[in-house]
């Protein structure tokens, strides 16, 4: 398919009549604008016949001005040798014709405009994505950057810059069968579902994009129009069956669960985080690394009914006098249960043997801290152990076992600095000790020279 060039008066049409011929003449001496997809290992450079809907044009005139990096770490073709490959590059004026006329000759009927809709894509479902992305070995061919780093095997595209350089369309079309595009050139089909992909893509479109604007459910029309009173209607329906008509974790399947469903009723729960909140209602306890016996509601409830459930929850569970939120004065001061009970089982003998390996610094005890009160996802470790470590945070009452209290010495010195690791790191199955899946071990070993800290 050649296209036809007919000569016009305006100025546009100049460009794109030299658009075509650089295209014709240059660009078509390596890469295939027209026929069916192939092998890599047929072709000089990626095909180019759904180019017109492939990319974000600010990328492509960079691409063609030369202001970007390669895409291909060990070349296209690394089957072959033959060093540093550097692009042809064109001027400003002729980037943005060719930009142009691929954007309307080269039109990939196979991909459908807003087949994905990210408009309320989610931090969480970002995060998803990125579990993915490894479950799934992508990192294992496609570099993607981690704290500043490239990582991943350079076999194939990079994608650090994705959010930048894609058309969502596109990218979406080619999830659903990367062999439209590019058979048998060592790509890899993923087992994904609906909601998987949506996840990865949405990924996908984030990385390279500085200051990627999620969706907050929490700030939408629903939330903001939400009803406690009708919340409580839901709260009988769905929830009460484990925690409680009144919260107080006694529901008819409390008995048999291990954890027990949280006593609300004992939790401060008007001043948790707004996102924590949402989401473990959400995506469930499994999400957040918690027991799995507490349901992800999203495909259950309507967003509606999620905004009122959760209005039901923060104003009716401002925490008790006796599980000692911020809110309650008396507490300041008054100290955890000492000696504790432990529930959490003991570490392998692997990780009781580990040492802290870092100094206990001023740096490293800061970074803790910031972590510990703060910084540490899905939640802070202060929400449930307490901003002092003494066990008393917003949570800590409606948890049975109650979470550790870190300023009590008796407790403390039966354990190990690998025992916390663990812990930290796996999760305590049957408490409502999450695991910490996303810590670094640099993190979790700042955050145990902090805990120490916090018992002397
Ligand atoms: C000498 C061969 C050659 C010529 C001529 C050439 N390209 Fe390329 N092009 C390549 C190779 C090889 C790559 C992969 C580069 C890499 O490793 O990043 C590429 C990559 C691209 C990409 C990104 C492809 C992708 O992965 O999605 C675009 C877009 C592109 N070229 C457009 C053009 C256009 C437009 C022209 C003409 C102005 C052109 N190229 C001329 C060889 C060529
Ligand atoms: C075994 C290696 C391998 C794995 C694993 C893999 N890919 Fe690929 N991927 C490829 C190859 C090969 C191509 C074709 C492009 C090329 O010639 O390198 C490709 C193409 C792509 C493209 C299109 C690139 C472009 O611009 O044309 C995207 C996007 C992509 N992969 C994403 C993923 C994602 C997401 C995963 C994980 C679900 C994944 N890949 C897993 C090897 C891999
Ligand atoms: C099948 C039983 C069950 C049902 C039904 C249930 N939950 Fe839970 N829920 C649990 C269990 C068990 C836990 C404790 C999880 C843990 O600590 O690992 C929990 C914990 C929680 C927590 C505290 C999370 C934390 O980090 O400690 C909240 C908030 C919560 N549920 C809200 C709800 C809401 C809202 C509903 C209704 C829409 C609901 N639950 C329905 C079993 C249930
Ligand atoms: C949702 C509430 C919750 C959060 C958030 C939480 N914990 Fe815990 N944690 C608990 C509970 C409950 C226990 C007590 C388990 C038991 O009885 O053995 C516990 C126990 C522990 C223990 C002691 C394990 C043992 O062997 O006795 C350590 C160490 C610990 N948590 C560290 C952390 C750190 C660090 C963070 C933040 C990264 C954190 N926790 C976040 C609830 C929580």
């Amino acid at each position: 398919m050649v296209p036809l060039v007919f000569p016009a008066p305006d100025a546009w049409a100049v460009d794109e009549k030299a658009a075509a011929r650089i295209v014709k003449t240059q660009c078509a001496g390596c890469h295939k604008f027209a026929g069916q997809p192939e092998s890599k290992f047929k072709l000089k450079a990626p095909d180019l016949m759904w180019a017109g809907n492939k990319y974000q044009r600010p990328w492509l005139i960079r691409w063609l001005r030369g202001d970007e990096e390669n895409l291909y770490p060990n070349g296209y073709r690394w089957d072959q040798s033959g060093g540093a490959f550097r692009h042809m590059t064109l001027s400003g004026t002729e980037a943005a014709g060719v930009a142009d006329y691929l954007e309307k000759h080269y039109v990939d009927p196979r991909v459908k405009k807003q087949a994905v809709d990210l408009s309320q894509f989610s931090e969480r479902e970002s995060q998803f994505g990125a579990e993915i992305f490894k479950q799934f070995s992508c990192l294992g061919c496609h570099q993607i950057r981690e704290d500043g780093k490239k990582t991943g095997g350079p076999i194939s595209v990079t994608l650090y810059d994705a959010g930048n350089r894609y058309n969502v369309d596109w990218l979406y079309r080619f999830a659903l069968n990367p062999q439209d595009f590019t058979p048998h050139s060592g790509e890899y089909l993923a087992d994904l579902t609906g909601r998987g992909v949506r996840h990865l893509i949405g990924y996908l479109m984030t990385l390279g994009v500085k200051n990627y604007k999620f969706y907050e459910p929490w700030e939408s029309g629903d939330f903001k129009n939400a009803q406690a009173q009708r919340g409580q209607e839901v709260y009988k329906v769905y929830c009460s069956q484990c925690h409680g008509a009144k919260g107080e974790g006694d529901g008819p399947g409390a008995p048999g669960l291990e954890p027990k469903p949280a006593v609300h009723a004992k939790m401060n729960l008007h001043d948790l985080p707004q996102d924590y909140l949402y989401n473990v209602i959400f995506y469930g306890g499994k999400s957040v690394g918690k027991s799995p016996m507490m349901p992800d509601w999203g495909l259950t409830l309507s967003s509606r009914q999620l905004a009122d459930v959760n209005a039901y929850l923060r104003a009716t569970f401002k925490g008790s006098p006796e599980s000692a939120g911020p809110r309650v004065a008396a507490s300041s001061g008054a100290s955890g249960v000492c000696p504790q009970k432990r529930k959490t089982k003991k570490a392998p003998a692997k990780f009781q043997r580990m040492k802290n390996p870092l100094p206990a610094s001023s740096a490293h005890l800061l970074a803790g801290e910031a972590l510990f009160q703060k910084k540490v996802k899905p939640l802070a470790c202060a929400q449930c152990h307490g901003k002092k470590g003494d066990g008393k945070g917003l949570l800590a009452g409606g948890l049975n076992p109650a979470p550790r209290n870190f300023t009590c010495a008796d407790t403390m010195k039966n354990i190990t600095d690998g025992q916390m690791f663990w812990v930290i790191k796996k999760g305590s199955p049957g408490t409502g000790m999450m695991a910490f899946k996303n810590l670094k071990d640099n993190q979790i070993w700042q955050l145990i020279h902090y805990i120490r800290k916090l018992g002397q």
